[in-house]
């Protein structure tokens, strides 16, 4: 039955991706075509919980004209902002779930249109299934790890400035004869690092799919130099392990554990046992950057419009998904099962070997 809709919300949760005001614009827009009031909340879900009552602002035609081709969100957002979880003044986890929906039902809202990763969908769901909140989902992350969806917006442009970046690493790479070693985002996903690494045609790639030997790395980069090539180019995913070794990570405030590092291991690695010149960078959040691409923005509008055309049919608990070059809904619980992975016997796997990149094994 199609529930009867006046005002819903909509907010970005999690790290930001090209791509996330254009999905707030057609959310905007397809709503108040509805004759919809369109509000979004601050920050994730800590708008609902902001006392000074401005955690809601009302979206017009006029908040987002001119939004589509910039990256960030004009909402703002936390991946510090779980509200069953939330840190007090001393970093305890306190659940504010109750207080959200509390206030989501004060506000007078008939559907939430959440846009995030596999945690803040995962919040998403637990509103649906344990507060009855109306919740849509829609995908975003750079790292397109998201199960049920062939693709998350925010990935092309990702891969395309990592692309642009191994581009530029070339000719100084070329110049002073050295191996450079680029580190790139994607959690425990390795879609970044092999499409921007084969599109750029890095020598060596490794993803956190396929556990890498070093020797295996040293013997490509010395074939490549005993070929003339003194330079070598590799790509590390942030996720990456050697084998029967584990992953890095780096510790911020408040003990916060991220993934980042092994890109300087390898380097130093590498240095060691070829006796090459060698430097590390880790390309980081410029990933997340940006003005999405002319693909992420379309993605991102046909989300955001199919996510409206769901909660008007009433459809809660969904997630809108490309498929095979549509959209279709998924249920939250399905999308949010696991990390999808780059299969191992994904084409693009197949022509990295059949170029003779080296993938680690
Ligand atoms: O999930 C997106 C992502 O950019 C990952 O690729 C990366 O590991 C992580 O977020 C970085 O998070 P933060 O913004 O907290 O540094």
């Amino acid at each position: 039955m199609k529930p009867t809709i006046r005002r819903i919300a909509v907010n970005t949760g999690g790290g930001d991706a090209p791509g996330l005001n254009a999905v707030i614009r057609a959310v905007v827009l397809s709503g108040l075509r509805r004759g919809w009031q369109v509000v979004g909340i601050r920050k994730g879900y800590l708008g609902l919980l902001d006392e000074a009552e401005d955690g809601l602002i009302a979206l017009d035609e006029s908040t987002v004209r001119g939004i589509t081709h910039l990256g960030g969100t004009i909402l703002g957002t936390s991946n510090r902002g779980n509200p069953f979880e939330l840190p007090d003044d001393e970093g305890r986890p306190v659940d504010r779930g109750p207080q959200v929906a509390e206030s989501f039902h004060r506000h007078g809202l008939d559907a939430l249109v959440a846009i995030g990763g596999d945690g803040s969908l995962t919040i998403a769901n637990r509103f649906y299934r344990e507060f009855g909140l109306p919740v849509i989902g829609v995908p975003k992350t750079i790292d397109n790890d998201l199960e049920a969806t062939e693709a998350t917006f925010g990935f092309d442009t990702a891969v395309a400035t990592a692309t642009d970046a191994i581009d530029k690493l070339h000719p100084t790479a070329q110049s002073h004869e050295r191996v450079m070693v680029v580190e790139l985002m994607g959690r425990y996903a390795g879609w970044i690092a092999l499409h921007a690494g084969v599109a750029g045609t890095a020598d060596v790639v490794l993803i956190p799919e396929i556990p890498f030997d070093l020797e295996s790395v040293c013997d490509k980069i010395r074939r490549r130099e005993a070929n003339g090539q003194h330079f070598s180019i590799v790509v590390v995913a942030e996720g990456a392990v050697p084998e029967g070794g584990e992953h890095v990570f780096q510790t911020y405030g408040h003990g916060q554990k991220r993934l980042g590092g092994m890109a300087e291991k390898v380097a130093e690695e590498i240095r060691r046992r070829t006796g090459k010149e060698t430097r590390h960078l880790v390309l980081g959040h410029l990933q997340r950057g940006g003005q999405p691409t002319a693909r992420d923005r379309l993605l991102s509008l046909r989300f955001g419009a199919a996510a409206v055309r769901l909660a008007e049919a009433g459809e809660f608990g969904k997630m809108v998904a490309l498929s095979a070059g549509g959209i279709r809904a998924v249920s939250l619980d399905e999308a949010t099962r696991r990390v999808r992975t780059v299969p191992l016997d994904s084409d693009l796997l197949q022509t990295a070997r059949d170029l003779g990149t080296c993938l680690g094994d």
